[in-house]
Order: structure tokens, then sequence, then C-alpha cells
């Protein structure tokens, strides 16, 4: 910390000696294609904060440089500049054309001479450059979009680019599936193919040609093959106790990713909050917490649905009462309960024969256990 603010004592200290301004970043060359867009970057440190502006000079004009602005070419110019310890200046330009090539100056002054006119602009304004080359796109003939039917999962899809027209000849090609790199698949010629021998629902997706250029941005063009989503695994049923947590899920290809249904309300009924649906890639998730008997119970529905069809497979969720487990052993007491009722009543039945014999063996037990106290007494008087 101690070294840092002093270099930034003594920054502040040469800059205030000198009255400047200097560049923290500025803006880099670089090629472009027709329809493209470009932006070009300018940080510009000094104290007080340095103004910044935007100039431009067609190709080989660099003695008549024109002051840009915000909205300048119908529109297609941009310019965003933020003051504060620094000055930062983004400069944009959009759907661009060959006229767009050319010059571009970020300037920069916090000199208070800077706007008089008897000033040269060369003594008050810092300047740093940068040429933008805009080449016509490349054209590339291509399949249109392929839709892959159910019954055509035998016979092999092909795709094919052809280069038609370049700015330059082109080094080599190769294809990407969603954002991907298909390795193998390099090639130096014009035209080039991609064949997709087994096309089911899981080859589905944004293919892209790709044509590399030496000095010049890569060109391409995309084929989307498309395919009704395909459920390929499931739960078929899932058995809770009430107050437990339910999770259902299904593996699907294709995209968008499935969604969930209730099938008796069709929709499901997140008021209480209890429903988590996450999903990544193939495969997706519904978790239901703190299930209640009374609503949750039924059959859900992972639906997988895009342009060109949906499937979709259920799960069967049963929850069962928390008294559940006890059923069994309240079977068995309602039982004793029987048996000892029926007891009861049959013993009360027959008391009025059996009076006296019920009376006497109690006499006798009683006379025992007086009779094993005293001998106990006696027997613990001895001992001691
Ligand atoms: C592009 O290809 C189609 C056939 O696939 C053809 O009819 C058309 O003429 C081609 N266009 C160019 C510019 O080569
Ligand atoms: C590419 O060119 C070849 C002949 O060079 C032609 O047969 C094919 O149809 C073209 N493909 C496309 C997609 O234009
Ligand atoms: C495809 O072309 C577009 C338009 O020129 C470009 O913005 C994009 O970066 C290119 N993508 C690849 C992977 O080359
Ligand atoms: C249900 O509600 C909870 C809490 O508000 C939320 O986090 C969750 O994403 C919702 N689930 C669904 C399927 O909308
Ligand atoms: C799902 O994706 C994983 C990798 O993300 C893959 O290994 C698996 O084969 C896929 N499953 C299906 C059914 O497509
Ligand atoms: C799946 O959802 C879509 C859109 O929500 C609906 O049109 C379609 O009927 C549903 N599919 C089934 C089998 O219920």
């Amino acid at each position: 910390p101690f070294n840092c603010s002093l270099m930034s004592v003594c920054m502040l200290a040469l800059l205030q000696m000198c009255q400047g301004s200097g560049f923290v970043k500025s803006p880099m060359s670089e090629t472009k294609l027709t329809g493209d867009t470009f932006e070009l970057y300018c940080d510009v440190i000094g104290n007080p904060t340095p103004e910044i502006q935007w100039w431009y000079a067609e190709i080989n004009r660099a003695d008549s440089f024109k002051l840009l602005w915000d909205g300048a070419r119908k529109r297609r110019v941009s310019i965003n500049t933020a003051y504060g310890a620094n000055g930062v200046s983004v400069l944009g330009v959009t759907r661009l054309t060959l006229e767009d090539s050319g010059t571009y100056e970020c300037r920069a002054s916090n000199d208070k001479r800077r706007n008089e006119l008897r000033e040269n602009p060369a003594n008050t304004w810092i300047r740093a450059q940068a040429t933008i080359s805009v080449l016509q796109k490349p054209k590339i003939n291509a399949t249109d979009q392929i839709i892959l039917s159910a019954d055509s999962a035998s016979k092999p899809v092909t795709l094919q680019c052809n280069l038609t027209t370049a700015h330059t000849p082109h080094q080599e090609s190769f294809w990407m599936k969603n954002g991907k790199e298909i390795t193998n698949t390099r090639t130096e010629h014009r035209s080039t193919l991609y064949r997709i021998t087994k096309p089911r629902a899981d080859v589905s997706g944004e293919y892209m040609c790709v044509y590399t250029f030496g000095m010049a941005p890569n060109a391409n063009a995309t084929i989307e093959v498309k395919a009704k989503p395909d459920v390929t695994g499931h739960k078929r049923s899932e058995n809770k106790n009430e107050g437990e947590d339910a999770m259902m899920y299904c593996k699907s290809v294709g995209y968008p990713h499935p969604t969930w249904i209730k099938k008796d309300i069709c929709d499901i009924d997140n008021s209480t909050g209890r429903f988590f649906i996450t999903s990544r890639d193939n495969y997706t998730e519904l978790n239901i917490i703190n299930l209640d008997i009374k609503t949750d119970p039924g059959v859900y529905q992972c639906n997988a649905s895009n342009v060109i069809g949906n499937t979709a497979q259920t799960t069967i969720l049963r929850v069962r009462s928390h008294l559940a487990p006890l059923w069994p052993f309240l079977g068995v007491l309602a039982e004793i309960i029987i048996l000892v009722v029926i007891i009861v009543v049959y013993e009360k039945r027959k008391k009025p024969d059996d009076f006296i014999d019920d009376d006497e063996p109690v006499g006798p037990m009683k006379t025992n256990s007086t009779n094993n106290h005293k001998d106990k007494n006696i027997r613990q008087r001895n001992m001691k």
C-alpha cells in the first residue's frame, strides 16, 4: 500500500508539473467484415480530467480529419464517455460498410487553451490512432435447415458449405456444433461436407462451417438441425411419507429443457413455494419439499417440447400418512383388546357358578405370604 500511494503521489506530481495528460489505454487497429461491428477504447489520465474527442479520416487522407459525434452516419456511430479520475471513452460503429474503413483518432486534452482557434491543436491535444479495415464479407452457400423426422433415423444426413466469393483466398475450413469445434473436420477445400450417419434427436443443434483467412476475420454460415425432443429416461413412481421430500427426474435430448406439469391441474401450484426445478444439459429434476398428503399425490408429467413437436413421460407420486408405519401395530393392539373383551365377558358369565372356588385360593395365598415374611424376619434376626 505504501509503494502504491507513493507512486500515485509521484505520478500526480509529475502530471501537475507539466499539466499534461497521458493514455492508459489507446485504440487498437482491426480488420472487420461488412455487416459486423467494431468498438475502440480510449482511457486517459490527467489532472484536471482530460476531455476526449473522436476524429476520423478516410484511408490515405490523413490530412483531413473530421470530428465524430454520437449518432453520426445514420446512428451507426455511438460514443460513450465517462469522466471520473480518468476520462474513458468507447467509440462503436455498427453494420459496417466498406466506406467505414479509415483512421480513427482519440484526442485528449486538459489544456485551458485547447479550444482557442489561434492554438495549433497539435500543441494542446494528445492523440492516439487506430486503422480500421473493412472487407467485403465472404459469401457461403450452405444447406438449408434440416428437420429430422422420427422415421428418418436410418438415412444419413449431409451438411454442405460452398465458399462462393471471398476477399482473399481462404486458408482452411472446419465444422462446429453448438459453439464447439468438431474434431477432424479441417480441410483446405472451398466446398466442405459434414455427414451425420445416425441422425437421432441427440444430433440436433446449431452446426456452423467456418472458413479461416490469413489476416482477416473468419467467415461462417450456420445450419440448424432440428429434431423433436425425446425423453430418454425418467422415474416411473416415487413413494414417500408426508413431510418428507420427493425427487423426480427425466432425461431428454434436444432443446429447450422439458417442463413439469401436474396432470390433474395442468400446472404446478407453487403458492407454497415447495417446488423446485433444476435443469442441466439433458437432465431435469423436480423436487418437492415437505410433502403434503392432500395436494401433492398424483401424476406428474415431464413435457419436452419445441417447434417441431413434443414428447411427454409421467411419474406417479404416492404420499403415505404419518400413521402408516403404525398400522400393523395398531392392528395387533386392536386384536388384543378384542380378545381381552371376549375373555372378560366370558369370565363374567361364568362367575355365579364358580363363586366359592374363586374365593378359596385367596386365603391360603395371603397366609403363605405372611408366613414367608415371618420366615424372612426370623432369618434376618438370626443372622444378626
Ligand atoms: C447456392 O446453392 C444452390 C443449390 O444448393 C444453387 O441453386 C445456387 O445457385 C447457389 N448459389 C450460388 C451463389 O452459388
Ligand atoms: C456446392 O457446390 C457443389 C458443386 O461444386 C454443388 O453440387 C452443391 O450443390 C453446392 N452446395 C450448396 C449447398 O450450394
Ligand atoms: C461467425 O460470423 C459472425 C459474423 O461475421 C462473427 O461475429 C462470429 O464471431 C463468427 N463465429 C465464428 C465462430 O467464427
Ligand atoms: C417455487 O417457489 C420457490 C420459492 O418462492 C422458488 O424458489 C422456486 O423456484 C419456485 N419453483 C417453481 C417451479 O416455480
Ligand atoms: C446427457 O449428457 C451427458 C453429458 O452432458 C452425456 O454423457 C449423456 O450421454 C447424455 N445423455 C443422453 C440421454 O443424451
Ligand atoms: C407439452 O406442452 C406443450 C406446450 O406447453 C403442449 O402443447 C403439449 O400438449 C404438451 N404435451 C403433452 C403430451 O401433454
